[in-house]
């Protein structure tokens, strides 16, 4: 990290750390530097009790008496409301940290940041990295701390004897070498980052409803378990060769810095033989000198803990920069109802990484009110198309037109509010059935009639009569009391979601017959054609349906056929068959199946 990307990670951490708590955040740094003032200051006090005795003079003894009373009480009472003030500010700190994360990363209207690996990468580490991160302000405390202590020690040593500051040289070796070890025990961590990953990945595959499923059918409980501990057998073996070399590295720094220490002792025992200094001061060196090799190995390690937990605050930076940017978009209204439809022209879209584009050069109208069906192959471009239009990626090339306005220029936030869809690989919210459709228009969601009738709409009143208390049901097996669904009956939830908002002007639905059996779909889709009609009417929405079902596909007013990212053909059922080219073969050969 760069100093200037450093001090930026600084500053962002301080506010971040104003902001979620201001007192705790005041009290951590005044009280840690205050712990460290009393820490060095027993010394003192010793000196006085010593000097007193030794010379018969009872008020020098009392002060060194009541100040050392004073100082233990003051450090028990310091460190505990330290200690308070801390993990206040910790917690306070990293709930903002991810709220603030969490806001940005949905606030993005498009998905490109989602699927592109390489933030993808950044966020996955950024949820790994949260111990180091909820570390950095205690480590900034900390070293804040350590500072002020070794000023303390200095002014101490300095008053006795100046040539005593040479002393930390002595433990200049011991700073090296917990440089050096941390290396070591770095690398050991990363050679054994793969077995981990590996026992992890085993634990989980044991316990996973996917995994447990065929490790109980192959009966793999045995070859689990004995990867499992060869895995943990290697993780082992690295542990232990770092810590042996640690070992043999950080005796030899101590040796080093123990001759010093002899010799700084021996210097000032030669200064009170001739007269230079008193035996507290003896007393006061014998003590501080203890202290000095703590101070220099622990600055050492704060100062690396503090660099790594620095690293962490650098990714949450990064991120926050990254999702900011995506958050800034065109102003422009939305129609509020739609004339003339959406037009694509010349569009086009490539994944980030991919090697050729998921669609090119894709032109086509969708006229006002009328519903669209896509066929095509799997991996022709269907949801990537259905994507484009909800807004949720940016074409690479080309424009998308709404009544003329091109959705680049406006604000896409107000186009979503437009859009409904039910996605192929829809979410599975976990919370109670009604809370679940209710998702699909929170704020027309106050009565259980437009919760029922949506499910009515999306052909779903069936799931609720499966389920043991209607629409106060718990979904999801994990959960206390939960259930868990089919795949096509959370399918049918995903639609009925869909189907909350009261006038879209786009509905998408993308394989709502992915997991539907066949009568299904086709209630469905006879249900929406009646609302769709109504809608037709007060807003002009467009209803985009994907799907291999040609019995479904054909009640479509057009239909767009698909195929490697372009457009194939484009009409209506009858023209398609008529033509004899693609679709009509496909119409046949599934019709063929069917017979
Ligand atoms: N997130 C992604 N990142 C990279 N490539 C992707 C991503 N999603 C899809 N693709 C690629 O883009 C192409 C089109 O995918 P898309 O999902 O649009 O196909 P589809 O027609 O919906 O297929 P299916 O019938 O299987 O749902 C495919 O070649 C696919 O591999
Ligand atoms: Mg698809």
């Amino acid at each position: 990290m760069a100093e200037n990307a450093r001090l930026r990670v600084i500053r962002t951490m301080l506010r971040l750390a104003w902001q979620a708590d201001r007192t705790a955040a005041v009290l951590a740094f005044v009280l840690a530097g205050l712990l460290a003032i009393t820490q060095s200051s027993y010394g003192l006090w010793l000196k006085f009790i010593v000097d007193g005795i030794h010379t018969g003079n009872p008020s020098r003894l009392g002060v060194g008496a009541v100040g050392g009373v004073i100082s233990i009480a003051a450090t028990l009472a310091i460190a505990y409301g330290g200690q308070r003030a801390q993990s206040r500010l910790r917690d306070h700190t990293r709930y903002l940290m991810n709220a603030q994360i969490l806001n940005l990363v949905s606030a993005a209207p498009t998905l490109e940041l989602h699927e592109s690996p390489q933030h993808l990468n950044e966020l996955s580490a950024f949820q790994r990295e949260g111990y180091q991160l909820s570390q950095v302000l205690p480590r900034m405390v900390e070293l804040c701390a350590v500072a002020v202590q070794i000023v303390t020690t200095a002014v101490l040593m300095v008053l006795v004897d100046p040539l005593l500051l040479a002393l930390p040289l002595f433990a200049a070796p011991s700073l090296l070498v917990s440089f050096k070890t941390s290396r070591i025990f770095r690398d050991s961590g990363r050679r054994a980052a793969e077995p981990a990953r590996l026992a992890e990945h085993l634990v989980e595959l044991t316990a996973t409803p996917g995994g447990a499923k065929e490790v109980r059918l192959f009966r793999l409980q045995a070859e689990m378990l004995r990867r499992f501990q060869q895995a943990h057998h290697q993780i082992r073996r690295f542990n232990g060769q770092a810590q042996l070399q640690a070992a043999g590295w950080s005796l030899a720094g101590r040796l080093v810095f123990i001759a010093g220490y002899v010799a700084s002792i021996a210097f000032v025992v030669r200064q009170v033989t001739i007269g230079e200094a008193t035996i507290g001061e003896a007393a006061l060196i014998a003590v501080l000198a203890g202290q000095v090799l703590g101070l220099v190995s622990g600055s050492s390690e704060v100062l690396q803990l503090t660099i790594r937990s620095l690293v962490a605050a650098d990714r949450f930076v990064r991120l926050q920069d990254l999702f900011g940017h995506a958050t800034q978009r065109g102003h422009r209204p939305v129609p509020q109802r739609l004339e003339h439809g959406i037009s694509l022209r010349n569009v086009s879209y490539q994944y980030d990484g991919a090697a050729r584009p998921a669609l090119a050069n894709i032109d086509v109208d969708l006229p006002a009110g009328l519903t669209i069906a896509i066929v095509g192959e799997n991996g022709a471009g269907k949801s990537t198309l259905v994507k484009l239009l909800a807004g949720l990626y940016s074409p690479t090339n080309g424009t998308i037109t709404i009544d003329g306005v091109d959705l680049a220029s406006v604000d896409l936030t107000r186009w979503q509010d437009r859009v409904s869809a039910a996605f192929q690989d829809h979410a599975r919210f976990e919370l109670l059935v009604r809370e679940t459709v209710a998702l699909g228009d929170l704020e027309n969601a106050d009565t259980d009639l437009k919760v029922l009738g949506a499910l009515e709409r999306a052909a779903a009143t069936d799931v609720l009569s499966a389920l043991p208390r209607g629409l106060d049901t718990q979904l999801g097996s994990g959960r206390p009391a939960g259930v868990d669904l089919s795949g096509g009956q959370w399918q049918k939830l995903a639609i009925a979601r869909a189907m909350m908002r009261p006038g879209p002007a786009l509905l998408l639905l993308d394989e709502p017959s992915a997991a539907l059996d066949p009568e299904t779909e086709h209630r469905l889709f006879e249900a929406w054609t009646q609302v769709a009609h109504d809608l037709r009417e007060r807003v002009g929405s467009i209803t985009v349906l994907v799907s291999h079902r040609f019995s479904t596909v054909r009640m479509a007013n057009s239909i767009i056929v698909l195929q490697h990212g372009t457009i194939a053909e484009h009409g209506s059922h009858e023209d398609l068959l008529h033509k004899n080219g693609l679709y009509a073969e496909l119409f046949n050969l599934q019709a063929s199946a069917y017979r």
